[in-house]
């Protein structure tokens, strides 16, 4: 994150250790050093948070000054001479280690931290043999702040990077400092529990094992798990986590989730939902086997061979008696793109069925059918973090898109981007915001006149912009989406990002969970590049999922395939009316 904050259009050089190396104007000399390799060791300074200067392990040498520099504040000069790791420069950080540890409960064998604290490694590559400090230790109880956040107060070093991630990062503003010099101690800022949106960014941030989590405290230690990476399947933003997996006699065990390698689209962010929402996955209510329902009406576990065989015989009885039509298929908006497209193929090919759709709760085939034949204007969610100006328009990401908000506040506060919102009802980012536009509370059916209106301040100053990129989401859909996309076409320097509300509610429609479209968008009545592969479908549209479920209620259906999907938690349909309906459903549970 810093880079960004950084003007790039001047190098500097200067010699660090011996060595000459360059950087760009304004970089801060930690940042230079490490893009050039050399690692100068760190606690408060943490890239993209303001600058804290408040532990000295960062301290080097530069020639002409007559005292040690903190790098983490320094900015790099042309033709400075630096030294980071002197004798001197070693001695003051032996000398900063011993003090943090003086009231360190050296507890390492049982911290949550042991084996990736940053104190542990700096101890072992500064730290003195023995301490001068003889007196005893302040102990201190742990106190737990929230059902997710646990305080080790003695092993606390004051680096401040939690208070800052907490406000600059997250503009939530629950922890902060109680009392001042060596009193000081980090606490929430109401009372004794955190009044926050748990999103354990703190937990992540802290150099040692000071916070913890609830779900991972005393459970298992670095090296006993296996570090998998994955998407989060939470929302449609797919952050990177990386899984931390460990053995138990029955199988594995999810025990905690982040992103502490800051790779993948979210660098360092992860939310709540991507940090904790793992438990699901070993719940025992999982579905672990098939479950076929008796005579009697109840649902009995079964082979696998037994319950697929006895689909497939049902399916292709109704299919060769009633035909295809007979046969309804509803997806998923949270299955992958394979998943997706392999069972609108099934259902096509192998069901002979149009009467396939999901819970279209974002209107992607309107926002292709407006973006056609204008390439390179779709944005992709990095760009939220880099553009100069951005409108977006109606929803709430602090709550449906976390990292896109976390984007937004991130480019506003390094790069000071100017963000323009319009919503019908007031949202955590107009905190953010340069101008602020309300919305009628039913949505704003003519939002181009709105943004074409000479008389409106915001409109004016939207216009003024020249280059934007506007979010808009599942608020807006058919001819609006297509409206607001043309009004932008014609503005020129304008890009869209069209959020989607599930994890792939844009692959479901990609991959053709539609009636009347194949992948790609392309009309069952007109396949093109298709037509080969689906020659033996009906070339006309199938039943919608509202259009099958009241089909299925009235009996007209032979068969219902539902995938990780529930089509009757909306319709709230009397399900016994569905007895003669075959209904095959697969779900994790
Ligand atoms: Fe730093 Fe951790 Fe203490 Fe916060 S709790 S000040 S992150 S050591
Ligand atoms: Fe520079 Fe803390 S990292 S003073």
């Amino acid at each position: 994150m810093a880079e960004v904050t950084q003007n790039a259009t001047q190098n500097v050089t200067l010699t660090v250790n011996g060595t000459t190396i360059t950087a760009p104007k304004g970089t801060l000399l930690i940042e230079a050093c490490k893009q050039n390799g050399i690692e100068i060791p760190a606690f408060c300074y943490y890239p993209g948070l303001s600058l804290q200067g408040a532990c000295r392990m960062c301290v080097v040498e530069i020639e002409k000054m007559p005292k040690m520099q903190t790098a983490c504040t320094q900015p790099i000069a042309e033709g400075m001479v630096v030294q980071t790791e002197s004798e001197k420069v070693v001695q003051a950080r032996k000398a900063t280690l011993e003090i943090l540890l003086a009231n360190h409960p050296l507890d390492c064998p049982v911290c949550d931290a042991g084996g990736e604290c940053e104190l542990q490694d700096m101890t072992f590559k500064y730290g003195a043999g023995e301490s001068l400090y003889a007196e005893a230790k302040q102990h201190r109880e742990e106190q737990q702040w929230s059902p997710a956040v646990y305080y080790d107060r003695p092993r606390c070093i004051l680096c401040y990077r939690c208070t800052r991630m907490c406000g600059e990062g997250m503009d939530v503003w629950a922890l902060g400092v109680q009392n001042r010099g060596v009193s000081s101690v980090i606490s929430p800022n109401g009372g004794d529990q955190l009044d926050c949106e748990q999103c354990g960014m703190c937990i992540d941030v802290c150099p040692v094992g000071a916070l913890t989590s609830d779900s991972y405290r005393y459970k298992t230690r670095p090296w006993e798990m296996n570090h998998v990476s994955t998407v989060c399947t939470h929302c449609a933003d797919g952050c990177k986590v990386t899984l931390g997996v460990r053995q138990v006699s029955d199988g594995s065990q999810i025990v905690r989730a982040d992103n502490r390698d800051k790779s993948g689209i979210n660098g360092d962010f992860l939310c709540a939902k991507g940090r904790f929402g793992f438990d699901f996955v070993d719940s025992s209510e999982r579905l672990t086997k098939p479950l076929v329902r008796n005579a009697d009406g109840k649902l009995e576990p079964a082979t696998w061979e037994h319950a697929l065989r006895m689909a497939a015989a049902k399916l292709k009885e109704i299919r060769d008696g009633k035909g295809g039509e007979a046969i309804g298929v509803i997806g998923s908006n949270l299955c992958t793109n394979e998943e997706s497209y392999l069972l609108q193929k099934f259902a096509r090919t192998v069901l002979n069925t149009n009467n396939i759709d999901h819970d279209r709760t974002t209107d992607y085939p309107a926002f292709a059918r407006a973006m056609a034949g204008h390439p390179g204007k779709a944005a992709s969610l990095r760009e939220a973090a880099t553009a100069p100006a951005i409108l977006l328009i109606g929803g709430n990401p602090t709550e449906e898109h976390p990292l896109l908000a976390w984007n937004l506040r991130t480019n506003v506060r390094l790069n000071r981007t100017r963000l323009y919102i319009a919503n019908h009802k007031p949202i955590k980012l107009e905190r953010q915001a340069k101008a602020v536009q309300g919305l009628p509370p039913n949505g704003y059916k003519d939002l181009t006149a709105l943004l074409d209106n000479n008389d409106s301040d915001f409109a004016k100053a939207v216009l003024a912009e020249e280059s934007l990129l506007v979010i808009f989401g599942q608020d807006y859909r058919g001819g609006q989406v297509e409206a607001l996309v043309g009004w932008g076409l014609k503005r020129g320097n304008v890009r869209f990002a069209f959020l989607g509300d599930h994890a792939n509610s844009r692959g479901a429609a990609d991959m053709g969970l539609m009636p009347d479209l194949l992948p790609g968008y392309l009309p069952v009545t007109a396949p093109g590049v298709f037509a080969e592969e689906y020659s033996g479908l009906p070339a006309t549209p199938g039943k919608t999922q509202p259009e099958m479920v009241a089909a299925a209620v009235a009996g007209e259906l032979g068969a219902l395939i539902v995938v990780g999907a529930n089509p009757f938690a909306k319709s709230g349909v009397d399900r016994a009316a569905m007895r003669n309906t075959f209904v095959i459903v697969q779900d994790l549970f």
